[in-house]
């Protein structure tokens, strides 16, 4: 017992975590914005769902407001990585609002396969979570040909108006696991059903997944730095869970309770895409107070995307 009081505690940092291309970007956007015309800029919604990285831009003098009616006439408004649906783009529109838009790419992407499936005729049955900013976003491209499946159950009894023209879509922060079950179950009642052409859950959702499995395996305990509103980090602790490993989301290292760690030999460490890498480092610090720690990170994959900054902010 002696000898094992004095075998430090390891920690096992997932890698890939933190922040995603897509995030990166957003971010970016809205610290060009201040740089270049000052404070206040409007920003709809949480930029990206993370507490840390709001409150920092708020700092900057950014605006967060829930819906364009907040926003005074001739301001700047970004839109947030979620993406907006086309109502929104159209309000702003017609108030005359400059507009920049921090829409992932890849959620992009999905809005423009809802449209086209959509306009061929199609039901599009999204995978999704009700209420989520992504969902509303992209099911408004085509509302009225647009059916959100939210779990196996519901994939089980949808009802389409003609099952021989139906297309599934995904919302890029899902678990690819879960995902899979729940095409596998539309495919089985729908044998015509009409996939995407690239995979709708992002690189980035698919890579701390995969990174996360690797470390829960081994661990005792798994905590995910992010905010309770951010889907993807959510995402990571069922996974980890799913894989008989207790999980917790934690907002910053104040988040974590000890009695979840004391008896760990062995911590994996992980972080939503939306969670700055800083608070992973503060996490492990504050794991040091327990005692000698001996790190090591697994590294699955590295990622090298990036992707360009819309018109209005580009340039140095
Ligand atoms: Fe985009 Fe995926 Fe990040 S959709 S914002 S790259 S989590």
């Amino acid at each position: 017992a002696w000898g094992e009081a004095l075998r430090p505690r390891q920690v096992l940092l997932a890698s890939p975590r933190s922040f995603c291309a897509g995030v990166e970007r957003a971010i970016d956007i809205v610290e060009r914005a201040l740089e270049r015309w000052g404070a206040p800029i409007y920003v709809r919604k949480q930029i990206v769902h993370n507490s840390h990285v709001v409150r920092r831009l708020r700092e900057r003098g950014a605006v967060f407001v829930e819906e364009l009616d907040e926003v005074p006439d001739g301001a700047t408004v970004v839109f947030s990585a979620h993406g907006v649906s086309p109502d929104v783009r159209n309000v702003a529109a017609q108030r005359g609002l400059a507009v920049i838009d921090a829409t992932c790419p890849l959620v992009a992407k999905v809005h423009s396969e809802a449209r086209r499936f959509a306009d061929r005729g199609d039901t599009v049955l999204f995978i999704g979570h009700a209420g989520h900013e992504e969902t509303e976003g992209t099911m408004g491209e085509r509302p009225d040909s647009t059916i959100l499946v939210e779990n196996l159950e519901q994939a089980e009894r949808v009802q389409v108006p003609d099952p021989s023209r139906v297309s599934y879509l995904v919302q890029t922060t899902l678990a690819v696991d879960e995902v899979e079950e729940i095409v596998q179950t539309l495919r089985k009642r729908f044998p015509l059903l009409g996939a995407p052409g690239s995979d709708d859950i992002c690189y980035a959702t698919t890579n701390r997944q995969w990174a996360l499995r690797t470390v829960a395996h081994d661990a005792d305990v798994v905590l995910v730095v992010g905010s309770a509103n951010s889907s993807n980090s959510n995402r990571l602790v069922e996974t980890a869970r799913r894989l008989g490993t207790p999980a917790y989301l934690v907002d910053d290292s104040f988040d974590v309770d000890l009695d979840w760690i004391r008896g760990a030999n062995t911590v994996a460490v992980t972080a939503g895409a939306s969670a700055p890498s800083a608070l992973v480092d503060d996490v492990v610090t504050a794991l040091r107070g327990l005692g000698p720690l001996q790190v090591h990170e697994r590294e699955v994959t590295r990622e090298d995307i990036r992707f360009t900054l819309p018109k209005e902010v580009r340039g140095s």
